[in-house]
């Protein structure tokens, strides 16, 4: 009567799983409304019930395989369910199925509806953002908590901008987080110029799942940060899959930046920027100046990383080199220990170590 097939994702497509990912800034999803996304190459359907509950499904009609994302969520016997535009079957935000129009009174009584289901997956909303848990096994409970952010909870979310790279999360992560391109390709007058190019010593130690470029003193040689003056300290924290996180600190108060680098699927990133902040000043300075800022320096990111694809075509033998390239190294250690920690069950051991890292930048 019914037939199912496996939903799996191939097993070799570098992405991690058994993690939280980025999926949607909550205010794109309204209630009684859904979204399509990609997400590490699965069609994701993103929605709110008419209550304001978030919740994740796969997007695909087990039916006939049209996007559900396409149909509506309509509100039936007191509940929201996504009813799929083709021939009106529907599903509740576990992912069962609620309805199959149909069938006849006799029929939909001798079928079992809850046996027919798409997936739906665990999601968490905080700091304005829902966040989307892909499970190597559909069925278990996420294995670790949410992302946590050193903000409060309820921070309002300032400013989003999104870009993609035409390239795997793996390029787009080490990307990021690489200094030594910071001067060849990050050259704009209001944030270094060559001239300020010197050899840096920055302190290092592993945070859950990742590491922290720990809280130091702003470069004196970024014109951005001058403007703060006073008290101010920064610190990056990167944890897997691809979340990265720059505080600024200035006393009491906060200017954060969040980025999720997101994988679409393996030849497309995601990358996602949200700021909060509650330090009066920063109202001084024109949102789109500041838009326009990120906005500049992501796309410089994006067309070096889209640039390098036309080498990478070749499958070059590629180098880590020194303590510039140990981040990315880092990165990578710590996928390893991640796979390795899910498939033997061992503890996860975090591969990084507390360490100075010297560069020119
Ligand atoms: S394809 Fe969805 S109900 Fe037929
Ligand atoms: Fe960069």
């Amino acid at each position: 009567m019914t037939e199912t097939a496996p939903t799996t994702a191939p097993a070799d497509d570098g992405f991690l799983r058994d993690l939280w990912y980025f999926g949607a800034i909550g205010r794109d999803v309204k209630p009684g409304k859904a979204i399509h996304r990609e997400i590490l190459g699965e069609p994701v359907l993103i929605g709110r019930t008419h209550e304001g509950k978030a919740f994740a499904l796969r997007d695909i009609c087990p039916h006939r395989g049209i996007l559900l994302s396409t149909g509506q969520v309509v509100k039936r016997d007191g509940e929201s369910q996504v009813e799929c535009p083709y021939h009106g079957w529907r599903f509740r935000p576990d992912g069962g199925c609620a309805a199959i129009p149909s069938l006849t009174a006799d029929q939909a009584a001798a079928m079992d509806l809850s046996k027919i289901r798409t997936r739906s997956y665990p999601v968490a909303e905080r700091y304005g953002m829902i966040f989307v848990y892909f499970g190597r096994d559909p069925e278990a409970e996420p294995c670790v908590p949410p992302p946590v952010l050193d903000i409060p909870e309820n921070s309002k979310i300032r400013m989003v901008e999104t870009d993609i790279f035409n390239c795997h999360v793996d390029h787009a992560v080490i990307g990021l987080m690489d200094p030594a391109h910071i001067p060849y390709i990050h050259r704009q007058w209001w944030w270094r110029s060559a001239k300020s190019v010197h050899e840096k010593a920055k302190n290092f130690g592993p945070v859950e799942r990742g590491f922290s470029m720990l809280p130091h003193k702003p470069s004196a040689n970024s014109y951005v940060y001058r403007l703060f003056g006073g008290q101010r300290q920064t610190e990056i924290r990167f944890e897997l899959p691809g979340l990265r996180t720059e505080y600024l600190r200035l006393g009491e108060r906060h200017v954060t930046g969040f980025t999720a680098v997101t994988p679409t699927n393996a030849n497309k990133t995601t990358i996602t920027i949200v700021m909060y902040w509650d330090v009066p000043a920063m109202a001084v300075i024109p949102k789109a100046l500041i838009s326009k800022g990120i906005r500049t320096f992501v796309g410089q990111d994006r067309d070096a990383v889209n640039a390098q694809q036309k080498g990478l075509a070749y499958n070059p033998q590629l180098m880590l080199i020194h303590d510039a390239d140990v981040q990315a190294k880092w990165y990578y250690k710590l996928k390893t220990a991640w796979e390795k920690h899910r498939t033997t069950g061992e503890p996860f051991r975090n591969p990084v170590k507390p360490a100075t890292l010297r560069w020119t930048s």
